[in-house]
């Protein structure tokens, strides 16, 4: 038995960030992991491999589209489907690799297994039990269930298996058109399987700006996948591994259904909390399975705090990791707050899709006065040199103060564009301040800048 002043359970970007934050801080600190690897779902079967394979698509597309028109002859690359998951399944395990390198390096003990409190104070792990004076709850989410559908991760896969199916599936079902759903079927329809998304509501990704929304839509369907929308899936049933899908029009109640390959289900994530025996100590949980934590993060019991997709808030590695920071500050004895007005959420399909803050739709709701300033990458000679002139940039300011209250982008590396207007918000800026930002030429940055001139006198290029 060892004792520690933190034990964090759960080592994905939540945990192992705040694991790290609190050795800085002079905390003798110990992460459980029952996964063989660190970084949680994120490292392993999220965020890092679902990149690899949007990257190395993504290549494939831009040689079988641009190459010739460049000047790039020679015979279009073929696909390698186990090489392309072995060089996703080196680029996991060179990122979990760093974070086993972090712990050592920043003295973390990993404790391996799964934890539980047996009671505040102290964390279980395999048959030894731990002291500690703080316990992190860090343990993320897993894909929800859908009534009437079985995962067996080979034909009816959530996000885990769909990064390590058998083969390429001739045709793909997408049950939801959220972010899993169109960054994986995109991934899909690029190695050319027949991509058919369903979705309950009227428009994509639930919650982006609806005209943002609506411009990735129709840029989705030029890249070959289909949507039914306003459908509500009601099963799916496998023979001779084929799946059939069963889906009911919102409009009319008409039943119709689909079959094909591989059936991926990305309707949601729920929070991990099982088997932690958080109920037995009496932590409060919200209706929605969240661990109820205060503004520092503490649960209702003493020592026992709680992050990340495990509490409310967007479910998104980042947001935990910022969480994780705060709490570890906030053990330290410091004063540390999260700003939730400003995360951001990417989409990173090709164009990757960023937002930040208010959407017009929320203003409205908010009865707030407001202006919108947009410019087209078609203005911008980076984006067009590069095939990238789909899509723009929007910012909404404040009517009256020209401050920043949002943006939303589209376009070439609109996840890393994306930042310098979190930045200027942080900052509490207002357009005018991006505006007289001197921006390199010629860089796709120039776009933000003239979407904040657009809120202004007007952009240049446009
Ligand atoms: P999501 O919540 O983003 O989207 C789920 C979609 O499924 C919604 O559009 C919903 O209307 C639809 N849906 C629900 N029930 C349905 C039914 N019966 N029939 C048809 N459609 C139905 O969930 P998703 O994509 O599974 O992602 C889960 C979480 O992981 C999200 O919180 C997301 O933010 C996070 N995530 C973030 C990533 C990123 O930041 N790039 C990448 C992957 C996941």
């Amino acid at each position: 038995m060892a004792s520690y002043d933190v034990i964090i359970i759960g080592s994905g970007p939540g945990g192992y960030v705040s694991a790290i934050r609190c050795a800085q801080l002079g905390l003798k600190v110990a992460c459980v992991e029952g996964r063989d690897t660190l970084g949680g779902t994120c490292l392993n079967v999220g965020c890092i491999p679902s990149k690899a394979l949007l990257h190395a698509t993504e290549m494939l597309h831009e040689s079988q589209h641009n190459f010739a028109e460049m000047g790039l002859k020679g015979k279009a690359p073929s696909v390698d489907w186990k090489q392309m998951l072995a060089y996703k399944d080196k680029t996991i395990s060179q990122n979990t690799g760093g974070i086993e390198f972090l712990f050592k390096k920043n003295k973390v003990d990993w404790l391996k297994g799964w934890g539980s409190i047996p009671e505040a104070g102290k964390v279980k792990v395999g048959d030894e039990v731990h002291e500690a004076k703080n316990i992190v709850v860090a343990t993320g989410s897993e894909s929800s269930s859908l009534p009437g559908v079985e995962v067996d991760e080979k034909v009816v896969v959530t996000s885990t298996g769909a990064l390590e199916l058998g083969k390429v599936p001739k045709s793909l079902v997408v049950i939801g058109a959220g972010v899993i759903g169109l960054e994986l079927g995109s991934v899909y329809a690029r190695l050319g399987s027949e991509v058919t998304v369903v979705e309950f509501m009227d428009a994509i990704t639930p919650g982006q700006d609806g005209e943002i929304a609506k411009t990735f839509q129709k840029m989705l369907k030029k890249q070959g996948l289909t949507f039914v929308m306003g459908a509500a899936v009601q099963g799916t049933t496998v023979k001779n591994n084929k799946a059939t899908v069963t889906y009911k029009l919102r409009k009319d109640d008409s039943e119709a259904t689909l079959t094909a390959d591989a059936v991926l289900v990305a309707t949601g994530r729920k929070p991990c909390t099982d088997g932690l025996g958080l109920e037995a100590l009496g932590v409060e949980m919200s209706d929605r399975g969240q661990i109820k934590t205060d503004a520092h993060y503490a649960t209702n019991i003493k020592g026992i705090y709680a992050i990340g997709d495990a509490i409310a808030g967007p479910m998104l590695a980042h947001k935990a990791e910022d969480e994780g920071m705060a709490v570890a500050e906030g053990i330290a004895g410091q004063k540390p707050h999260v700003n939730y007005g400003v995360i951001p959420g990417v989409i990173y399909t090709h164009p990757e899709v960023a937002s930040v803050g208010e959407t017009e739709e929320t203003l409205k709701e908010q009865g707030r006065a407001y202006k919108v300033g947009k410019f087209s990458f078609m203005g911008n000679a980076r984006a067009k040199a590069n095939f990238s002139g789909d899509g723009f940039v929007k910012i909404l300011t404040d009517k009256a103060t020209d401050r920043i209250l949002g943006a939303h982008i589209i376009g070439p590396m609109a996840g890393d564009l994306i930042h310098e207007v979190c930045v200027a918000m942080e900052f509490g800026a207002a357009a005018e301040d991006l505006a007289r930002t001197c921006h390199a030429h010629p860089t796709y940055s120039e776009a933000v800048r003239e979407a904040a001139l657009a809120c202004g006198d007007g952009a240049i290029h446009m």
